[in-house]
């Protein structure tokens, strides 16, 4: 269409494909050039038989709306375009691309992003290192359990937040999917539920089916974490807020890796040193050896 300042990608009969402007301003010879406004990053590829072009263009400042025309052609001479079939359809490839609601959408990217790091990324780890590090210290006991679910709870409410934020970002662009992003997500949110009906379901310390309980919210309880921090560093390439945010991130769950390994020595110390205590008194005819071993769990 004569006005058009195409971007092409032209497949010859040998050789790459290649990707091409032309500001189209007549019928009869189109010729290459530059466009009235900058493209840079210009590149196609195909594969399957699909061709695809890729390129960035500068859209001029305050800019609404960007009228748009796209078309295909079905051969080439050489890497010339040869003129397309005149069809109402290939009439009526056009439409108006609305550029006003791409700052809600960043700004909403951003709170997504915000609610997700406070509480899968930093949150949860940290209400796991209290359950299990701070556990070890009978003087903490009950103390470490307030803490554990009040800090678990919290990240629960902020991070059923951002996932819901999540969901509404999706939902806004349905023509771009992260399934991996979305299923671990989904995933994250079911397990998290689960993991805060532990409240209800959760057997007295001495009760036989205990273990069981145990064992499944350990288990659930690390899948979060792992899922969690994964699903962030996702969320950050899907984003891609700037290195400086990655690398905030990364210095504080670091941070916490470190206070966890530094933690995990002294526990092991702790409970070394009273495994070697009790072996080594005699048995007091009280129980009390027993009821010393066995202050922790709640
Ligand atoms: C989604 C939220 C939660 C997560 C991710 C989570 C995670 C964990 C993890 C990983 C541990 C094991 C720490 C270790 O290695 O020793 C743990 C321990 C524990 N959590 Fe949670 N927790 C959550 C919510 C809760 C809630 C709501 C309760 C309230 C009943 C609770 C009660 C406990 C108890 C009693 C233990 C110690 C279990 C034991 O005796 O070994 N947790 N939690
Ligand atoms: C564990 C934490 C996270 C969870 C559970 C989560 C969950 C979700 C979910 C369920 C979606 C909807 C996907 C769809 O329907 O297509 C989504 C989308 C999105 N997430 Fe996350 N997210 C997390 C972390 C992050 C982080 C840290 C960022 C950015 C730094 C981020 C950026 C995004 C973006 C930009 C979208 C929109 C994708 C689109 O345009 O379709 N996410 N997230």
């Amino acid at each position: 269409m004569v006005g058009a300042q195409a971007l092409m990608a032209l497949k010859p009969a040998s050789g790459p494909i290649v990707a091409k402007t032309y500001n189209i301003s007549s019928y009869h010879s189109i010729v290459e050039g530059k466009l009235s406004f900058d493209v840079w990053d210009l590149k196609a590829d195909e594969s399957n038989g699909t061709m695809r072009l890729f390129g960035s263009v500068k859209v001029p400042k305050g800019a609404t709306s960007l009228n748009q025309v796209w078309q295909v052609g079905s051969s080439v001479n050489g890497t010339q375009p040869r003129i397309h079939a005149m069809t109402p359809d290939n009439k009526n490839s056009k439409s108006t691309l609305d550029l006003t609601d791409t700052e809600p959408r960043v700004a909403g990217g951003a709170i997504h992003g915000i609610l997700n790091v406070v509480s899968w990324g930093i949150m949860f780890p940290v209400g796991i290192i209290i359950a299990r590090y701070v556990r070890t210290f009978p003087s903490a006991d009950p103390v470490w359990f307030y803490l554990h679910v009040s800090c678990q709870f919290s990240a629960y409410v902020i991070g059923v937040a951002g996932w819901g934020t999540g969901l509404k970002l999706g939902s806004e662009s349905p023509s771009v999917v992260y399934s991996n992003h979305r299923n671990i997500g989904i995933a994250l949110f079911c397990l998290a539920t689960v993991q805060i009906f532990a409240l209800l379901l959760r057997p007295k310390k001495d009760h036989k089916y205990r273990t069981y309980w145990n064992i499944y919210h350990h288990g659930v309880g690390y899948a979060i974490l792992i899922l969690g921090i994964l699903n962030i560093f996702k969320g950050y390439d899907i984003l891609k807020p700037g290195e400086k945010w990655k690398t905030a991130y990364i210095i504080v769950i670091s941070i916490l890796g470190g206070i966890a390994v530094f933690l995990e020595a002294i526990t092991w110390i702790v409970v070394l040193r009273r495994r070697s205590n009790k072996s080594t008194k005699p048995y007091d005819g009280y129980n009390n050896g027993q009821s010393r071993q066995e202050p922790l769990a709640l």
